[in-house]
């Protein structure tokens, strides 16, 4: 998962290291604290990963969830593989009373993708912090709220109707 990440070209191997080796050894040692979803698409015959996502509770607004990864091999992108992905764990958060999904990128070149593709998985941009990544170089926070329970059990209602 982590050479997965390291395709994407967004990291160098010490800060993939920090960033998601860490997570993954905690994740295989149960030593995570707090609650969080940790999914893996595959492809293929032999179940190769093909994408991966992780997100956690936020540890001082209960029902929010920080979305912390995702990243699709770019031998599969624009094929539907993240939105796929987000999509599945949307609906897992959602049996996990989640209310909120916050997802932050950065301005940068190398996130024109993770732009155009929240936005369209539903995601509104909330607000801009400029120069947090380094000078000129923006954090963009993107959030969606999810159905409540009453909006879901009205939904459900039209449906069946
Ligand atoms: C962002 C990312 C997860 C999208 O995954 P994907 O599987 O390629 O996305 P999908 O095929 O589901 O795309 C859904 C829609 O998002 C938009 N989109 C996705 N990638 C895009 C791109 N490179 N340029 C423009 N729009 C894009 C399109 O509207 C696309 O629909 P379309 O293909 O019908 O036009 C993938 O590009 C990726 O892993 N990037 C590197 C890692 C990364 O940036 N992670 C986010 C860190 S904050």
């Amino acid at each position: 998962l982590v050479l997965l990440a390291l395709r994407t070209g967004l990291f160098t191997v010490a800060e993939a290291d920090v960033l998601l080796r860490t997570t993954l050894d905690a994740h295989h040692a149960g030593t995570l604290s707090g609650r969080y979803l940790l999914r893996v698409s595959v492809s293929g015959p032999d179940d190769v990963p093909a994408a991966w996502t992780y997100a956690a509770e936020s540890p001082v607004a209960p029902s929010v969830w920080d979305v912390w990864w995702v990243g699709v091999d770019p031998a599969e992108h624009r094929r539907g593989v993240g939105t796929e992905l987000l999509d599945a764990l949307e609906a897992e958060l959602r049996a996990a009373d989640a209310r909120v999904v916050v997802i932050e990128t950065s301005d940068g070149p190398m996130l024109a993708a993770a732009r155009a593709f929240y936005p369209r998985c539903g995601y509104h941009e909330r607000g801009r912090i400029p120069d947090f990544y380094g000078p000129g170089e923006a954090k963009i926070i993107f959030s969606k709220t999810l159905a409540d329970q009453a909006g879901r059990a009205a939904f459900e209602r039209t449906r069946s109707a």
